[in-house]
C-alpha cells in the first residue's frame, strides 16, 4: 500500500483499534521496510552497505493505559498478546517477541514505561528479506519512545532494536536493517558505515530506470541457524587473519592486504566466506561512487558480481534466488540483478528500464515458474523515508 493510501490506512487503523480496545488511538506511526541495493553480509563484519527504505512498511496505532497491562495486536498474525510490565521477558514464540524484546531493552535503559494498547498492520511481505522484523522493532521503539516521552535518540533506538533481535529473538544480525528503517531518506540510498554506525545519503537518480523487487515466495527455511553459522565462520576467519594483521573486523582489510595474508586460511569454506565479505565491501564503495556519478551500467555490473559471490562463495542464495537472478540477467533493459537481504529465500532486487516492466514480469515469471513451479511476485519499489509519526 504505502504513502499514497495513507489516509485510507489511518482510517482502518483507527477503526480496528476501536474494535479491539474500545477506545480511540492517541498516536499513529509508520516504519518502512528496506531493500539493500548492495553490501550483503558486510554489516556484522564492520563494513559498508547501501540500503534504501521502502514505502512499504508497518503502521501502528497506540494509546497509553491507566494500569500496567500491555496489549499487542497485529493484523498480520493471529496471536494477540496480553502481558504486564512484569512478564515482558517471557517469550511468546510468535511475532509479539519482536515488540517484547524492544520493550525489554527500553526498560533496561531505565525508561519509565506504563501500560499501553498497540495495534499494528503492515504491507511488507514477511520473511522476504525486506526487513519486516526490523520494521516492527523500530515501530515499537518509536511508538513507545513517543507515548511515554522517553527521549531516547533515534540512533540509540536503532542499537537497542538490534540488541532485541540478537538477544531476545536469537538472530545475530548486524545493524543494517534497523538503521535503514530508522534513517532511510526518500529517493535516496544510504551509504551505511556499519562500524562507525553512521551514514551519508546518496541520491537515487535512476533516470529512465527503476528498482524492481521480485519475491521468490520461497519461505526462508533454516535462515536463522544458517545466518548465525555464517557469522561464526566469519569470526573464525577473522581469528586466523588476526595472527598476521591488526584488525577487529574482516572489512578493515583492503583487498590487497587480504591477498597477502589469505594463505593463512587453509579451510576452503572459511576462505570463501572471507573472500566474499572483503570483496563485497569494496563493491559497495565502488557502487556508491558509480551511483553518484550516474553510471548505472557499472552499478548494475557490481550487483551481478555481488549475486555471484553470494551464490558461489557465501552460499546463501539457493535455487530459487539463483533462478530469479539468472532469469533477470536475460531480460532486455536489466542493468543488474541480485538477491537482497540475508538470502536463503526472499527477494531479488533489479535495476530495470521503466519501459521493460511488463516484459520483465512475463519472462522472469515464466522462467521462474518453469524451473521451480512457484509463482513469483513483483513490486516496483518506491523509495521512502525512515520511521515517522503519521
Ligand atoms: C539480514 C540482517 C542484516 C544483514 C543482512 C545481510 O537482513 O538482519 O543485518 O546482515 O541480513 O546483509
Amino acid at each position: 500500500m504505502g504513502w499514497a493510501d495513507l489516509k485510507k490506512y489511518l482510517t482502518i487503523l483507527d477503526d480496528q483499534f476501536m474494535k479491539f480496545f474500545g477506545t480511540k488511538a492517541e498516536r499513529f506511526f509508520f516504519a518502512p521496510g528496506r531493500v539493500n541495493l548492495i553490501g550483503e553480509h558486510t554489516d556484522y563484519n564492520g563494513g559498508f552497505a547501501l540500503p534504501c527504505a521502502l514505502n512499504l512498511g508497518t503502521y501502528s496505532a497506540a494509546s497509553k493505559r491507566a494500569d500496567n497491562k500491555i496489549r499487542l495486536i497485529s493484523a498480520d498474525f493471529d496471536e494477540p498478546c496480553e502481558i504486564t510490565l512484569d512478564d515482558i521477558l517471557e517469550k511468546s514464540h510468535n511475532w509479539a517477541d519482536y515488540p517484547k524484546g524492544v520493550l525489554a531493552e527500553m526498560l533496561k535503559l531505565g525508561c519509565k514505561i506504563g501500560g499501553f494498547d498497540f495495534y499494528c498492520r503492515g504491507d511488507i511481505p514477511s520473511g522476504a528479506g525486506l526487513a519486516s522484523s526490523a520494521s516492527v522493532e523500530l515501530l515499537t521503539a518509536v511508538t513507545v519512545n513517543e507515548l511515554f516521552d522517553c527521549k531516547i535518540p533515534m540512533r540509540e533506538l536503532v542499537l537497542l532494536s538490534r540488541r532485541a533481535e540478537n538477544d531476545f529473538i536469537g538472530v545475530n544480525c548486524g545493524i543494517m536493517d534497523q538503521y535503514a528503517v530508522a534513517f532511510g531518506k526518500q529517493n535516496h540510498a544510504i551509504l551505511l558505515d556499519c562500524l562507525a554506525v553512521k551514514h551519508s545519503d546518496v541520491p537515487l537518480d535512476l533516470g529512465d530506470y527503476l528498482i524492481m523487487i521480485t519475491n521468490s515466495n520461497n519461505s526462508r527455511s533454516l535462515a536463522a541457524s544458517e545466518y548465525n553459522r555464517r557469522l561464526a565462520e566469519c569470526q573464525s576467519a577473522l581469528k586466523i587473519l588476526q595472527q598476521a594483521c591488526k584488525i577487529d573486523h574482516l572489512c578493515e582489510l583492503e583487498i590487497s592486504a587480504f591477498e597477502e595474508c589469505k594463505h593463512l586460511i587453509t579451510d576452503q569454506v572459511l576462505l570463501n566466506r572471507a573472500t566474499h565479505v572483503i570483496h563485497e565491501n569494496a563493491r559497495v564503495l565502488q557502487a556508491a561512487e558509480a551511483l553518484s556519478a550516474g553510471n548505472l551500467a557499472v552499478f548494475g555490473g557490481l550487483m551481478n558480481e555481488s549475486h555471484i559471490s553470494l551464490r558461489d562463495l557465501y552460499e546463501v542464495t539457493g535455487m530459487c534466488l539463483d533462478s530469479l537472478a539468472a532469469a533477470a540477467w536475460q531480460v532486455e533493459g536489466v542493468l543488474g540483478s541480485r538477491m537482497t537481504g540475508a538470502g536463503f529465500g526472499g527477494c531479488t532486487v533489479t535495476i530495470l528500464h521503466k519501459n521493460g516492466v511488463e516484459n520483465f514480469r512475463e519472462i522472469v515469471g515464466e522462467l521462474y515458474r518453469e524451473s521451480t513451479g512457484i509463482e513469483a511476485s513483483f513490486y516496483v519499489a518506491g523509495i521512502g523515508a525512515g520511521v515517522v509519526e503519521v
